[in-house]
């Protein structure tokens, strides 16, 4: 077997709630369905990369008194995650409440618990980071962690790949300079560099501002539009997206898109080939419900791939 991935990030209880539409201000809206999935971004992507077939051990915590926990863990054990290094700490689990709309569209509201209350990293976690093949973060656990993390992985020749979801404020310096690949959507995009991103020309101009802060490549989701890389040359690569017949449920398709770029990356795929790949998956994931449960197996991606080709 290759080398594993190393994700560090957030786990959380998904409380989904199905919308005809958002409620306005002061208004009740009766739900049409109700359901609560694992996930959180660190999760998902720890989940996504081991559904994938890479040996796969996620960093990160839960709380110690919240029955919410033992469904965390084993929901991720269940994808093949080695949840040996989840810590229990003080305090609730992280929780989203996501809203979903018709159509696949959500809105989220995060409560960071266990997520955000004091990390160590351990000599267990700083080897598993040290040793990996690739290291995954995202941006729902402290910036302080993600830095040393990176910072880590940097200093033993580990790729590091920042997944820019959870905020939309600019990155340190710092943390900037130990990124192998940034990979933010439009918006994350806009916050990180406080650029306009509307048309694929801003995103390029935007994305270049990135690499001219030290990061090595920078792959931008575009939803529905594909996906945009600008390489350490400078060129820029451009994937447009699978087309779905209908979507379910977008949650956790970011997640699942450059889970699925770093396994592609990893296993030695030219850029072209990973972004295919992570299009696939993504596409997938919108197919079916939940964050973490409709992260998709590599068999379902390959024969999707060779569906698209024949
Ligand atoms: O990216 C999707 C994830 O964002 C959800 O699983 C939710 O937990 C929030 O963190």
């Amino acid at each position: 077997p290759g080398k594993h991935i190393a994700v560090a990030g957030s786990v959380n209880v998904d409380l989904v709630f199905s919308l005809h539409r958002v409620p306005h201000a002061g208004e009740t809206l009766a739900a049409r369905g109700f359901t609560t999935h694992p996930g959180g971004k660190g999760g998902n992507q720890a989940a996504a990369a081991a559904r994938l077939g890479c040996p796969t051990k996620l960093v990160a915590q839960v709380g110690r008194e919240d029955p919410q926990s033992k469904m965390l863990r084993e929901a991720l054990q269940g994808c093949g995650v080695d949840t040996g290094l989840l810590k229990e700490v003080d305090g609730p689990c992280g929780t989203a409440v996501i809203l979903l709309e018709e159509g696949g569209d959500n809105r989220i509201i995060l409560h960071g618990g266990a997520n955000m209350t004091a990390w160590q990293l351990d000599d267990a976690a700083r080897a598993a980071i040290s040793s990996a093949g690739a290291v995954l973060l995202q941006r729902e656990i402290p910036e302080r962690v993600n830095a040393e993390v990176a910072q880590l992985a940097q200093q033993a020749g580990v790729p590091v790949v920042l997944d820019a979801g959870g905020a939309s404020t600019p990155l340190s310096p710092s943390l900037l300079r130990c990124l192998a690949v940034l990979s933010p959507n439009e918006t994350e995009l806009q916050g990180l560099t406080g650029m306009p991103t509307e048309s694929e020309e801003e995103i390029v101009v935007a994305a270049q501002v990135l690499r001219g802060q030290g990061v090595d490549t920078v792959l931008v989701k575009l939803g529905a539009r594909g996906s945009l890389l600008l390489d350490s040359e400078g060129n820029v690569w451009r994937q447009e997206a699978c087309r779905v017949e209908s979507v379910v449920d977008t949650t956790g398709a970011g997640d699942c898109f450059t889970a699925a770029f770093a396994v592609a990356i990893l296993e030695g795929r030219p850029y072209r080939e990973a972004m295919r790949f992570a299009s696939a998956a993504a596409a997938l994931c919108i197919q079916a419900s939940g964050a973490m449960p409709s992260m998709p197996s590599r068999r379902q991606v390959d024969a999707a791939l060779s569906a698209a080709a024949s």
